[in-house]
């Protein structure tokens, strides 16, 4: 059977209350970056239940010995943040995940042809094959950025099979390129929206990131 991209909306109250707070126009940005932080935690808490590789051992409790589950070391476990506004859902995710390695990526919109350009790139030149990513993108519009990420990453050994997707706003024409290129790839997100305005904004999506979540 094909693959097909799947992207999971966890029904959770915490997911929802966060988004609600995030997608009005009243939130101040100190509360903005609160939401996204939580948004960050709940949905990584989600996307790494059957993702995040564990080892079977045994422990001696006080009373006996116990079978036991310790996530595995030697697995490398990666988040990649898309700067700017991934630097949003980092906190969360990082909080759950603080062995992870940080792999800094930063890409920049052309608000007339909307086309992602790469200004940022920490990924070493290769990665182990073994390597699980998390990759924090809050609003996957037109998917330029988030193909062009997952082209750096495959080209540099990574297995889509590997990779999970954190994203607060998706839209469909973003999740149809990404079924087309990556149909293994797996994203949580917190809401799938109608589409995009002339300008590329997710509607009604929740503004613009970056600039709700630093202030600018
Ligand atoms: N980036 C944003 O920050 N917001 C959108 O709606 C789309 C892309």
């Amino acid at each position: 059977m094909a693959l097909q991209l799947r992207v999971y909306v966890p029904p959770h109250p915490l997911i929802k209350h966060w988004l609600a707070v995030a997608r009005d126009e009243a939130t101040p940005s100190v509360l903005f970056r609160s939401a996204m932080t939580e948004l960050g935690r709940w949905l990584t808490y989600e996307a790494i239940r059957e993702w995040l590789p564990t080892v079977d051992t045994q422990v001696n409790t006080p009373l006996a010995p116990c079978p036991a589950n310790f996530i595995n070391p030697e697995v490398p476990l990666v988040i990649v943040p898309i700067l700017r506004a991934g630097l949003s859902l980092l906190e969360g995710a990082q909080n759950l995940l603080p062995l992870a390695s940080i792999y800094h990526i930063g890409l920049v919109r052309n608000e007339e042809t909307l086309e992602a350009s790469m200004y940022l790139n920490k990924f070493p030149a290769q990665f182990d094959s073994q390597t699980r990513v998390l990759i924090t993108e809050p609003m996957l519009a037109t998917g330029g950025t988030i193909t062009t990420v997952m082209a750096e990453l495959t080209q540099r050994g990574i297995d889509p099979a590997m990779v999970r997707i954190i994203s607060v706003v998706t839209a469909p024409p973003a999740l149809q390129k990404l079924n087309v290129a990556y149909p293994g790839l797996v994203i949580y997100a917190a809401a799938i929206d109608e589409g995009l305005n002339e300008r590329g904004y997710i509607v009604p999506g929740l503004g613009d990131a970056g600039d709700r979540t630093f202030g600018t």
